[in-house]
C-alpha cells in the first residue's frame, strides 16, 4: 500500500553552513488495512514524514509511493489531519465538510447529504450549523476527521490529532476512530502518548532521536477492545518506553521478518 524507500530529508538553515539532517535513510512499508502508530522523541522528524508523504514537501533523497504511484506533490488519495485542525472559521461545520466535495463530484444536495452523513458518523449532527469558534476542540477535531473521511481517501495521516484534548475527549475520539477505520482503513497515526499508540495500532514504529529512523517495529498483539486488557497494555507501554530512550544506530529490531 504505502511504501516509504531510503528516505533523508535535510532543510537549509540560516544560521549553519551545513543542511539540517531530519531524516536518515528510512524505509518502510504500510500493508492495506493495517493501523499504523508511530512515536518517537519531540523532533525525531514524525511530521516531516508525514509531510513527505502528503506531497507538501519533497525528499532529498529516496522516494515514496501509495499503491505503486509514486508521490510528487500533494492529492486527494491522503487525508490528512493535524494537532490543531485548520477549519475555515468563516464555515459552518457542514460547509468544511462539503467544501472539498464538490471537486470530487459531490455537489449541490450530493455534497450537502454526503457531508451530514459523515457528520453523523462523528458523532456531531447536532452541531452542523455550528462555526468553528463556537465548537470544542473535540468537536472540531471530529469536523476534520469528518472532512478527510468525506473525500475518502486511501490512507489517512493523523498527526498527533488528539494531542490538545484532555484524556477523557481524546479516549471517546480514539474509540471514535477505531470504530471508523479499524480494518477498514489504512492509518498512520503519530502521537507522543505511548498510552494511545497501544490502544489504537495494529503495529507500532519506534524513532529514535534526529535523525529520525526506526529503532523498533512491534505487532501488538492485544485483544480488543484493548482497555479490557491493563495490565497487557501497561507492559506493552514499558516495552515500548524502554526503546524511546534509545541512543545507539543499532540494533534495529523488527517482530515482522522484515527489516525497516
Ligand atoms: N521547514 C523546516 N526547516 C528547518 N528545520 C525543520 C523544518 N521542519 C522541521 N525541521 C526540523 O526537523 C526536525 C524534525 O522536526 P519534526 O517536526 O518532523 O519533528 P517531530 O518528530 O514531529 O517532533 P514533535 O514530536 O515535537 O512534533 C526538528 O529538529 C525541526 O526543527
Ligand atoms: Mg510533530
Amino acid at each position: 500500500m504505502l511504501a516509504v524507500n531510503n528516505i533523508e530529508k535535510s532543510f537549509l538553515t540560516r544560521c549553519g553552513n551545513r543542511p539540517f539532517l531530519a531524516l536518515h535513510d528510512l524505509s518502510f512499508t504500510v500493508d492495506n488495512g493495517e493501523f499504523t502508530c508511530i512515536i518517537g522523541p519531540s523532533g525525531s522528524g514524525k511530521t516531516t514524514l508525514i509531510n513527505l508523504i502528503a506531497g507538501f514537501l519533497r525528499p532529498t533523497r529516496g522516494t515514496i509511493s501509495l499503491r505503486g504511484h509514486s508521490i510528487q506533490g500533494p492529492g486527494p488519495d491522503r487525508g490528512v489531519v493535524f494537532q490543531e485542525s485548520a477549519l475555515f472559521p468563516w464555515f459552518t461545520a457542514l460547509q468544511n465538510v462539503t467544501f472539498g466535495l464538490a471537486n470530487l463530484g459531490y455537489r449541490g444536495r450530493k455534497g450537502k447529504e454526503r457531508a451530514l452523513y459523515f457528520l453523523s458518523l462523528v458523532g456531531l449532527e447536532e452541531h452542523t450549523n455550528s462555526y468553528p469558534h463556537q465548537l470544542s476542540g473535540g468537536m472540531k477535531q471530529r469536523v476534520a476527521l469528518a472532512r478527510v473521511l468525506a473525500l475518502t481517501p486511501q490512507i489517512l495521516l493523523l498527526d498527533e490529532p488528539f494531542g490538545s484534548l484532555d484524556s477523557q475527549t481524546r479516549q471517546v475520539l480514539q474509540e471514535v476512530i477505531l470504530r471508523l477505520c479499524l480494518g477498514q482503513k489504512t492509518v498512520l497515526f503519530i502521537t507522543h502518548d505511548v498510552e494511545e499508540a497501544v490502544v489504537l495500532a495494529d503495529r507500532i514504529l519506534v524513532f529514535g532521536p534526529r535523525p529520525g529512523r526506526i529503532v523498533g517495529d512491534f505487532l501488538i498483539d492485544i485483544p480488543r477492545p484493548r482497555r479490557e486488557y491493563p495490565t497487557a497494555v501497561r507492559a506493552w507501554e514499558t516495552r515500548l518506553r524502554s526503546y524511546l530512550g534509545f541512543k545507539k544506530l543499532h540494533p534495529i529490531i523488527s517482530e515482522r521478518g522484515v527489516m525497516p
